[in-house]
């Protein structure tokens, strides 16, 4: 038997899609506006799904704190105000939302266990959805 808990937060944050594996005209034809060297910012939508037994005498899959508390720690405390470009996991990797999902899910999951992670998801826009579900 297994059940699923989903919470939404809301992170803001600034970035700029570039890459030093590309060329000053590659970037701009890769990426567009959104290579911009000032940057611009998104009101994200992070939504964490937690899933596993319901626990009997608590009939809950997590407590609502406990994954209010590593999410504060993990995620919105480490970006949220913040330029993504400047934090150490995106030095080497694009800051898509594409990678925020991954970087979000790694840094949730082994803060998480016993529970399980089971999926990232995150709105950057009104029509853009990302999802990570971890490496499987
Ligand atoms: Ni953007």
């Amino acid at each position: 038997m297994k059940a699923y808990f989903t919470r939404a937060y809301t992170l803001c944050a600034s970035h700029r899609l570039h890459t030093e594996a590309l060329t000053t005209a590659e970037n701009r034809a890769t990426f567009g506006k959104c290579n911009n060297p000032y940057g611009h910012g998104h009101n994200y939508r992070i939504e964490v799904t937690v899933g596993g037994q319901v626990e009997p005498n608590t009939g809950m899959v997590i407590n609502m704190e406990t994954l209010d508390k590593v999410v504060g720690e993990q995620i919105i405390q480490r970006f949220d105000h913040m330029n993504l470009n400047l934090d150490p996991l995106f030095a080497h990797r694009v800051s898509t939302t594409e990678n925020l999902c991954i970087v979000a899910f790694d840094l949730l999951a082994a803060a998480l266990t016993p529970a399980i992670l089971e999926k990232v998801r995150i709105e950057e826009t009104e029509n853009n959805f990302f999802e990570y579900s971890g490496a499987r």
